[in-house]
């Protein structure tokens, strides 16, 4: 994690001024926070060239959303284990010019040809591994749609002046870091099977050094395209015969009509309240803000400073149990299904939640009605987080699923397949890749969106304005949750994306705590409530910007565990 501070404020003269600001950057670059003053923007985003993207564009006169496009096509390159041109993702976006509110929704899509059954044996058993890594694995990206949508109906600049960043990476390639290498080592094996593939990202089918330079000339050619033809130049065309070519020889199912039908969708995102917080999340296809917004309309029932820590996370773990058992039983793509979203968001149905959590005793998740199947979350994903001085701001949540998705490059496009597929619930009885498990609400049929947990949200309340996001598969919603929280109870973003890590999903029935995540009091506290408590490596990488209403003062941070980059600079 690094910080910008090169505008900071000075207050002394020659060697001490020299002195003051050496110790304001190690002070600032401990704390992983940045302070600026009005008429700035705030960028947070998991890749430090990532984040320069974003700022160049604007220093050439875009807005954040320009900035966004910007971001999220660098994240593109420079972190292709969480995102790409191949996936998908979220954008939530509000301008303070009209007040608008709204989520642009590129999720990825079932391909024309899929079937509820796609992933299933003869004897109806999920085939181990065929949602996750391979041809069969990938939906229908909607990254590209959603870059040129933001571009067209949002930003000041062309879509080509705003990939520039994305494409000099690209083709100029960047130094390899100690993340990359470590998602390199946990999908190398599938890497590995296809040449192209490992030719790209591994060195004789060994993971590079670290500092190694990453050049993807395919992928600049492909954003080439982009940026010359818009939407057309990757949904038709040479890119889009390629796609189809290398999908239905890895034993896919993607057709042109596949790509040619893709569009992104305007959604209006979720809202909802904690204790004077307002919250704006995402919507369906994504769960996040649903999820996020129910455990805490049951939280707000209980005063959670009155108890000690062991029963606070008690309750606030019966809180997400409930609220995750909702999301299996009723949540999916409502362009195919009903969900009761208003009474999921609805205070008296989560007070009538709240009257059945009991402080001394865990309630297991069998006793709650409606069984379905179950999800985990991990170390896939990206999210950025923008905001400027005027309060408009990007919550954006993006992925390819799985680290590196499918593992397979489509062949002379420089494009790595997403694993999204395995985000529906493909067969009964059975977890997908986070564990996680869903119902009818979120089967696999031709042309729907797959449930996601991505939740890219915005917090304010009469002080403060805050966007944040991170990744994590199923355990996003609980990080978001957590430094909700944290922002109600007035922390700063330094503080959010810092919090000590702990989830709940309803099934597994257990609770899953990063590396010192809670105390062996805790532990030992929860395991007497009837807990099954399992410890995991520290995870999620949660990326924040906050604005103080009243002074315009604007703040980042970037989450310790992650090589991000968070900073609030002056813009020309
Ligand atoms: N692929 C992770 C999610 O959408 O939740």
């Amino acid at each position: 994690m690094r910080v910008n501070v090169l505008s900071q404020k000075k207050s002394s003269k020659g060697v001490s001024l020299l002195v003051s600001l050496t110790l304001l950057v190690i002070v600032l670059s401990i704390t992983g926070c940045s302070v600026k003053q009005p008429g700035q923007v705030a960028i947070a985003s998991a890749h430090p060239l990532a984040t320069q993207a974003g700022f160049e564009i604007l220093n050439k006169g875009g807005n954040v959303y320009d900035a966004a496009v910007a971001v999220s096509a660098a994240l593109a390159v420079v972190e292709p284990s969480g995102s790409g041109l191949g996936g998908g993702g979220f954008w939530l976006l509000h301008r303070e010019s009209d007040g608008l509110d709204i989520m642009l929704d590129g999720r990825e899509k079932a391909p024309l040809a899929a079937d509820k059954n796609m992933f299933l044996d003869a004897q109806g058993n999920a085939v181990t591994g065929l949602s996750l890594n391979s041809a069969l694995a990938a939906g229908i990206p909607g990254m590209p749609a959603g870059l040129v949508y933001l571009s067209k109906n949002y930003g000041k600049l062309s879509l080509a002046e705003s990939l520039q960043p994305a494409i000099r990476y690209a083709e100029q390639g960047f130094n390899i870091g100690k993340r990359h290498q470590k998602l390199l080592g946990f999908r190398k094996t599938i890497l590995n099977k296809d040449a192209e593939t490992a030719a790209i990202f591994l060195q004789q089918g060994k993971i590079p050094a670290k500092g190694s330079l990453l050049v993807q000339t395919d992928l600049a050619g492909t954003l080439k395209q982009l940026a010359d033809k818009g939407h057309a130049g990757f949904y038709a065309g040479t890119i889009a015969d390629k796609l189809v070519s290398a999908v239905q020889k890895g034993g896919g199912i993607w057709s042109l009509a596949d790509l040619q039908k893709y569009q992104v969708v305007e959604r209006e995102p979720v809202t909802g309240s904690y204790k004077g917080t307002k919250i704006t999340s995402a919507a369906l296809p994504s769960s996040g803000g649903i999820v996020l917004i129910e455990a805490l309309n049951i939280l707000e029932n209980i005063d959670l400073d009155s108890v000690d820590s062991i029963t606070r996370k008690h309750l606030i773990v019966e809180a997400l149990r409930r609220a995750y058992h909702d999301r299996a039983l009723y949540l999916g793509d409502t362009d195919f299904i009903d969900v009761p979203v208003k009474r999921l968001l609805n205070k008296d149905y989560a007070q009538g939640l709240a009257s059945t959590l009991r402080a001394d005793k865990a309630l297991p998740s069998d006793y709650l009605t409606g069984q379905t199947e179950e999800q985990l979350g991990g170390r896939n994903t990206t999210h950025f987080s923008i905001i400027d001085a005027e309060g408009n701001r990007v919550s954006a949540t993006l992925s390819v699923n799985f680290p590196f998705g499918a593992g397979l490059v489509a062949s002379g496009t420089g494009v790595l397949l997403n694993n999204e597929m395995d985000d529906f619930a493909s067969a009964k009885n059975s977890a997908n890749g986070y564990g996680l498990v869903g119902g009818a609400a979120n089967a696999i049929a031709p042309e729907k969106r797959m449930l996601s947990s991505m939740t890219p949200t915005f917090l304010e309340d009469n002080k403060r304005i805050a966007v944040l996001g991170t990744p994590g598969g199923s355990r996003i919603i609980s990080m978001v949750l957590l430094a909700a929280l944290d922002f109600a109870a007035g922390n700063d973003p330094k503080s959010w994306v810092h919090v000590k890590r702990f989830h709940h999903q309803y099934i597994p029935d257990q609770i899953l705590y990063e590396k010192n995540g809670l105390t062996d009091d805790e532990v030992q506290g929860l395991q007497a409530l009837g807990h099954q408590l399992i410890q995991t490596y520290n995870y999620g990488n949660m990326q924040a910007v906050q604005l103080d209403k009243e002074n315009k003062e604007l703040f980042a941070a970037s989450d310790p565990r992650g090589e991000g980059f968070a900073s609030v600079q002056t813009v020309d």
